[in-house]
């Protein structure tokens, strides 16, 4: 990996170039064992020797993605990690975000290829390369061509309705992929929905989504007595009904 772009994603790094102290040991993420053992279990770990970061693609309030190569196919993902300054529950929330992802398997949910931690202090959140961008991005740049005026033409408007209704049917499905598996998204936009390069639409930051059913259980817990494993049980790999 290049230094410029440790420099990008690494605070202490940083800090140590500009004191001159590049000798300093690597500060690895620290993440907890239990969800090591989660991610090690879907052999989603990947060492940072088999990511090539390339350009920056997107930013969003506490992420910036980069499009990069992954290991010996040098196949095209995109990686995700958090920005500027972070303190370590923000990188624990981050690993957790990666692990509801690893636990969807939807056409249209954002899915997990990997994590990277041993790259810094940040961990990488490896996922698939959406090579038309966010679903704002498409609706800016369509304006002209989904924006029904009095002089659009018939053929025109019919194009125009079953394109919206793609979108639109696509992002209703993951919603309620989600939904059947209880879980809150808390940020769907436009900006948070991506477009691959077949018009595929994912759904994806899950930075604030909420699992509900963990959420219920927990306020259950204190009348019921369940025990946190066994009621813990979504079972997020099956697709809805
Ligand atoms: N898989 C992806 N492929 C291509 N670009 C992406 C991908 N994921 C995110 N981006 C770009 O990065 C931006 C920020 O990503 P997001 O996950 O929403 O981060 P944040 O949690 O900071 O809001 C998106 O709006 C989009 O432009
Ligand atoms: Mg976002």
């Amino acid at each position: 990996m290049l230094m410029h772009q440790l420099l990008a994603t690494n605070p202490y790094m940083s800090t140590g170039l500009n004191t001159g102290l590049l000798q300093v040991p690597w500060p690895r993420t620290r993440v907890p064992s239990h969800h090591m053992r989660e991610l090690a279990r879907g052999k989603f770990l990947v060492k940072s020797e088999d990511i090539t970061l390339l350009d920056s693609i997107g930013e969003g309030e506490f992420g910036v993605v980069y499009k990069a190569r992954l290991g010996l196919s040098k196949r095209v993902v995109a990686v995700k990690t958090l920005k500027g300054e972070f303190v370590q529950v923000e990188v624990d929330k981050f690993v957790e975000e990666s692990l509801k992802m690893s636990r969807f398997k939807h056409a249209h949910v954002m899915g997990l290829i990997g994590v990277c931690l041993d790259a810094g202090s940040a961990p990488y959140i490896i996922m698939p390369y959406m090579a038309n961008g966010s679903l704002l991005k498409y609706l800016k740049r369509e304006r002209n061509n989904i924006v029904v005026l009095d002089e659009t033409d018939e053929d025109e408007l019919g194009e125009v309705r079953k394109r919206l209704m793609v979108i639109c049917s696509q992002i209703a499905s993951g919603m309620e992929y989600l939904a059947a598996n209880k879980y809150v998204h808390r940020d769907l936009a436009a900006r948070n929905c991506m477009i691959d390069a077949h018009f595929v639409i994912k759904i994806t930051d899950f930075g604030l989504s909420e699992d509900v059913f963990e959420r219920n259980y927990f306020r259950q817990d204190s009348s019921s007595g369940e025990s946190g494993e066994a009621a813990h049980q979504v079972d997020v790999s099956r697709e809805p009904q």
